[in-house]
């Protein structure tokens, strides 16, 4: 692309990495919307987002040379602790990047493809992203990813002489599977099988919540879903140690939780169980975690 500047929502500053050298010039992140954790707020202390999200903008308009290219999101901030901006970010997103002839590219690695209750999770926004990203579901396991977008963009970047190579570049075969995993999805209804799923799942982590003082938040949507282990409910400090007994005491018991266990996020689960997981097979999950908790917990006092 001719454009050079791109931003990235969804960073967490705190936890970015270290040790690595600059990140490509051109890019800006935008402050995470964070429910859990306001940073700019409204006199009830609720997240103020929009404000926040302007804010965002005048600091990249400040620094950018006005040649904006995209901006990237995942939906709700999956492996960054499971963050699910409020409903209107991403309309207003949306706008924000019209504004600046900038695309919206939305990374759905992880809540595509019925994940979330829906086949998308831009769906719950009412925007249509100029690019879409999939992976993971689609492959049904298979090393396979998607970029979906318009004809013109397409047409915009065939023009400009885009050329994207992989070994396994339009390979034949993971696109079956893909094709496959598409019907089935549709075939089995399991857009509303995750959201039915889903409810279950919350309504079992709410009920832990309201039993386990150290359960400070519940979120996510479908079967994305995330818990948050907190020292204090007032503080919100994590529990970064709690959550890494929670997480070897479940293995111990047969449910592998926290799969990624990024440093200063071990007392945040990300649970997403399979879209095809059993009413009985998520409460035996919810029990297990019901239980380590309430070992973890007794055996810290
Ligand atoms: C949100 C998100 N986007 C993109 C990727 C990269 O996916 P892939 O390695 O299949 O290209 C991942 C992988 O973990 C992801 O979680």
């Amino acid at each position: 692309m001719a454009r050079h500047d791109a931003c990235r929502g969804g960073v967490d500053l705190q936890r970015r990495p270290h040790g690595y050298g600059p990140v490509a010039p051109g890019n800006f992140a935008l402050p995470t919307p964070n429910p859990y954790r306001p940073d700019f707020t409204n006199p009830d202390g609720a997240l103020d987002w929009q404000r926040q999200l302007d804010f965002g903008f005048e600091l990249i308009d400040a620094q950018s040379t006005g040649s904006l290219a995209a901006c990237i999101v995942e939906p709700i901030l999956s492996s960054g602790g499971v963050i699910d901006p409020p409903a209107g970010y991403f309309a207003a997103l949306k706008r924000k990047c019209e504004e600046r002839g900038m695309l919206l590219i939305v990374d759905e690695a992880q809540t595509g493809l019925c994940r979330t209750g829906s086949w998308y999770a831009f769906e719950r926004d009412g925007i249509v992203p100029d690019i879409l990203t999939l992976s993971k579901t689609l492959g049904a396991g298979l090393p396979l990813a998607a970029v979906i977008t318009t004809a013109e963009i397409e047409q915009a970047a065939h023009d400009r002489g885009y050329l994207f190579f992989t070994t396994h570049v339009s390979d034949p075969l993971v696109a079956a599977v893909g094709v496959t995993v598409l019907d089935v999805l549709q075939r089995d209804g399991l857009d509303t099988r995750a959201a039915q799923a889903g409810s279950a799942l919350r309504a079992g982590l709410l009920e832990l919540q309201e039993r386990h003082e150290c359960v400070g938040d519940v979120r996510g949507r479908g079967l994305m879903q995330g818990i948050e282990l907190v020292t204090d409910r007032a503080t919100k400090q994590g529990a970064d140690r709690l959550g890494s007994a929670v997480t070897a005491r479940c293995f111990e018991l047969g449910l592998h939780m926290n799969v990624v266990q990024l440093p200063g996020m071990g007392g945040i689960f990300r649970i997403a169980p399979p879209l095809t997981a059993s009413d009985e097979e998520i409460r035996t999950g919810l029990d297990i975690l019901d239980t380590a908790i309430a070992e973890c917990v007794s055996a810290a006092v």
